[in-house]
């Protein structure tokens, strides 16, 4: 008696690299693409390299992505130098039913959101465990001047939330802005545009790690049946 093969299940990181790699649909030849930050981004990065030589660079938003560029042979211009541009893709930590996301695991949530933006268009790239109905079950990343830490932490203990200061190798995690990052957990984000809108202007907050107002236009979402297309 043979034993029905089981249906092939796709492994978290193959899930990211299908939608890397499905995310080049959305570059525009001979233009400038705006590139994100992450593991899963790394997957279109690497897909990125294979039509290097049909588009003009990318604008980065982070250290880790401009090396990862840099070495693939991608030219990265500072965001400065760049009017506007048509896309961006990066990927997120947690994305709800109207694109909100929340993002900042990889500590690179400032200058996502600048380059964010600076896009016309934001391709959210994720695998299916990131996708929920309320934001707030990931710890919200926010990025904090240093002296402030202390007093934002306890405007988030006021909103029944636990911020901590992320760590690295036992010291507070530097960003690539040198500041720090704390993370919140606890809160249930249930207005994600009023919210970012109010603990973004509290003194010392550089940023927080909401995506309402830079929100995603269109999901690529990898499932086991596939790359899913939510359009926002
Ligand atoms: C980095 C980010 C990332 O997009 C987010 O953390 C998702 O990362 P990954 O693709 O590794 O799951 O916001 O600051």
């Amino acid at each position: 008696m043979t034993t029905p093969t089981p249906p092939a299940t796709l492994t978290q990181d193959e899930l990211k690299t299908l939608v890397g790699q499905a995310a080049l649909q959305y570059v525009v030849p001979g233009e400038i693409v705006g590139v994100g930050t992450g593991s899963t981004v790394n997957k279109f990065i690497d897909a990125l390299a294979t039509m290097k030589d049909q588009i003009k660079g990318a604008v980065s938003s982070s250290v880790a992505s401009t090396e990862r560029l840099k070495a693939l042979g991608i030219r990265v211009l500072d965001s400065n130098d760049v009017d506007a541009l048509s896309v961006y893709i990066d990927g997120a930590d947690e994305i709800d039913g109207q694109g909100n996301m929340i993002k900042g695991g990889g500590a690179a949530l400032t200058r996502e959101k600048i380059v964010a933006a600076q896009s016309a268009k934001f391709v959210c790239i994720a695998d299916a465990s990131k996708l929920v109905t309320a934001l707030g079950k990931f710890p919200l990343p926010v990025e904090v001047i240093p002296m402030s830490t202390r007093r934002v932490i306890a405007q988030f203990a006021a909103l029944g939330g636990t911020a901590q200061v992320r760590l690295k190798d036992g010291q507070p995690l530097v960003t690539d802005n040198g500041q720090h990052i704390v993370d919140v957990t606890g809160l249930q984000i249930t207005d994600p545009r009023g919210f970012e809108a109010e603990v973004s202007q509290w003194p010392g907050v550089v940023t927080v790690g909401v995506f309402a107002f830079q929100k995603a236009d269109i999901c690529l979402l990898g499932t086991p049946e596939g790359v899913r297309t939510l359009s926002y």
